[in-house]
């Protein structure tokens, strides 16, 4: 897969990208990532990029020009179509299902943002999508961008080591990742959980499917409303919420008791 960000702060990007599971898709030629820095592209003698805004108010605007000028070298530096996406908070919400569906294209581009946002035009004519990576403002999208390049990246084929373990994500399922431990099986902190030692692989995947559906009833109980659950789940939910109640019930007790 081939990525393109479009950044007035390139080095940031690349080095963002450089790191970890990301880094090492690129060195295996899993990913490509080139910037574009859109001041390369500018007509001026002091490489402007942004202007006050029509109407007024504060704030700077990403000039049309450098950025069609930059989109169009981008466009044409490789031969497959690019789908290009704009960061800003009011794109639509970032979901590990759109990161899904990203990771399977050959080729999308990031457009990143800075000041109080890019011309409209520009978005209207060359953006083919405009993604935020949730609710609060950033300086610019390039944190977004690498925020983007890290989810797309791991997924591409071979990236993570152990091929299991994008599916076993947190959001994969719509459902948040169930608790993990390593060693010690006993440490101040507190044991492991027994079931986990036990070898019982039956037994292991049910207790990791009742925590991860718990977790998500404790933490994030709008993404259980937005999913039918099987009989299955639904027992095993129902089983987890009784032992936390009785969970809660003991840790009040205690607290009486001290
Ligand atoms: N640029 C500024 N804020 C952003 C956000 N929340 N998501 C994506 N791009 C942004």
């Amino acid at each position: 897969m081939r990525i393109d960000v479009v950044t007035l702060f390139p080095d940031f990007v690349r080095q963002c990208a450089a790191v970890g599971v990301v880094g090492r898709a690129q060195q295996r030629e899993l990913l490509q990532v080139e910037t574009w820095n859109p001041r390369d592209y500018t007509t001026d003698r002091h490489r402007t990029v942004d202007s006050s805004s029509y109407g007024g108010g504060p704030g700077m605007v990403m000039l049309i020009q450098p950025l069609r000028a930059t989109l169009e070298v981008m466009r044409n530096a490789a031969p497959e179509p690019v789908h290009v996406i704009y960061l800003s908070p009011q794109g639509a919400r970032l979901t590990q299902g759109r990161v899904e569906a990203l990771a399977k294209r050959p080729r999308i581009a990031l457009l990143c943002g800075r000041y109080e946002g890019v011309d409209e035009r520009l978005l209207t004519h060359e953006v083919d999508e405009e993604l935020s990576i949730g609710d609060y403002v950033l300086s610019g999208g390039e944190l977004a961008a690498a925020v983007i390049i890290d989810a797309v990246g791991r997924l591409q084929d071979g990236a993570l080591n152990d091929a299991q373990s994008a599916e076993q994500d947190s959001f994969s399922d719509g459902l948040l990742d169930c608790p993990h431990y390593a060693k010690p099986v006993h440490d101040a902190l507190g044991s492991v959980p027994e079931v986990l030692l036990s070898g019982d692989h039956a037994a292991i995947a049910r207790w990791r499917q009742k925590q991860s559906l718990g977790r998500t009833w404790l933490r994030r109980p709008e993404l259980l409303s937005q999913r039918a659950l099987d009989a299955q789940s639904r027992a095993l939910l129902d089983e987890f919420r009784r032992e936390h109640v009785q969970y809660e019930q003991k840790r009040q007790n205690d607290a009486v008791d001290d």
